[in-house]
């Protein structure tokens, strides 16, 4: 039997892996963007649009407040769509019997850890971004219903605006960039995440007694700077640009990041019997998906 599903998102980077993913796949799928589902009114008309959504074995909430430096001044939005709207979400697939399967963010901790991340680890979010990301997955947790809320971190694809992209914009440029390194975590490729999503999503669909609750979803590999991936990046591109390491000190942005925030993926390992592939294979499919 084929199983039908609604991801709420269709324009971001993870939607569209999905979008892909699943035209691979035996699933059916209805993508829903902005103008049919708006989460940052969770209070007015999201309920009634989400009694609009077609029929389905199970709900993917791929769209969120992703500016991490916007969210600091537009907490109130942020919050709106990150905070609380999942648990409207939630509430909602708990009242259909459907799972739900949901991302957050690496950006819940508050990077003082040297090892990976367990799911149980201390929650101490140390920007607006992550403290609204945590209240959606509290919000979940008390709604009641089936969920898998899938922690992943650094994602990026070859298309659309992330660091990757952004390095080799700038390198078209420049000929020396300064890249902060005492930022360390590990990039995850957006189409080895929705290849996971959907394996979470299928095991919720297909299991209906086994709670899968938090679990950590990025690629494997070594943990790295955002120097140290910038490096990687031009050296396989061939590109000539001096890279110059900094600190976060020297590159100021509106809101604080992590200075350590890898995840340990033991846990989804454990369940599915195997992990994601290494961020450098990642890399690979991405710059091919450039040419
Ligand atoms: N990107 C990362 O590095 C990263 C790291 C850790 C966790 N995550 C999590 O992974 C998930 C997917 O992220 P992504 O990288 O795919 O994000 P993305 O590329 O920034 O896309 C965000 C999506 O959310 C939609 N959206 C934003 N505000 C909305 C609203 N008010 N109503 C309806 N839709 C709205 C956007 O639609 P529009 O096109 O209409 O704006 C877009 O489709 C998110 O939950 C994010 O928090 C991401």
């Amino acid at each position: 039997m084929s199983h039908h599903i609604v991801v709420i998102g269709k324009t971001g980077q993870l939607a569209q892996a999905l979008q892909k993913e699943i035209g691979r796949s035996s699933l059916t799928a209805n993508f829903i963007d902005r103008k049919s589902l708006d989460l940052s009114a969770p209070e007015t008309s999201l309920n009634s649009a989400l009694r609009k959504l077609p029929k389905c074995h199970a709900v993917i909430l791929a769209a969120a407040y992703t500016a991490v430096d916007k969210a600091e001044n537009q907490q109130e939005k942020a919050m709106a769509v990150n905070g609380r709207a999942p648990g409207l979400i939630a509430a909602f697939c708990k009242e259909q019997d459907i799972p739900l399967v949901h991302i957050s963010t690496d950006y819940v901790f508050n990077g003082q850890a040297r090892k990976p991340y367990k799911e149980t680890h201390q929650i101490a979010p140390i920007n607006a971004y992550g403290r609204t990301k945590r209240a959606g997955e509290v919000a979940i947790e008390l709604s009641g219903c089936r969920y898998a809320i899938l922690r992943t971190s650094w994602v990026f694809d070859g298309h659309n605006k992330n660091f990757l992209t952004t390095m080799l914009k700038l390198a078209q440029t420049h000929k020396t960039l300064s890249v902060v390194n005492d930022q360390l975590g590990r990039p995850t490729y957006a189409g080895h995440l929705a290849k996971a999503v959907l394996k979470v999503t299928n095991e919720l669909i297909a299991n209906t007694k086994e709670p899968i609750g938090i679990v950590n979803v990025t690629n494997t590999g070594p943990i790295i700077s955002w120097a140290e991936f910038a490096k990687v990046i031009f050296s396989d591109q061939n590109l000539d640009v001096k890279v110059v390491e900094i600190s976060s000190l020297e590159y100021s942005t509106p809101a604080k990041r992590p200075a350590y925030s890898a995840l340990d993926t033991r846990k989804f390992e454990t369940l599915f019997a195997s992990n994601l592939p290494s961020w450098q294979a990642g890399l690979k499919v991405a710059l091919a998906e450039r040419r």
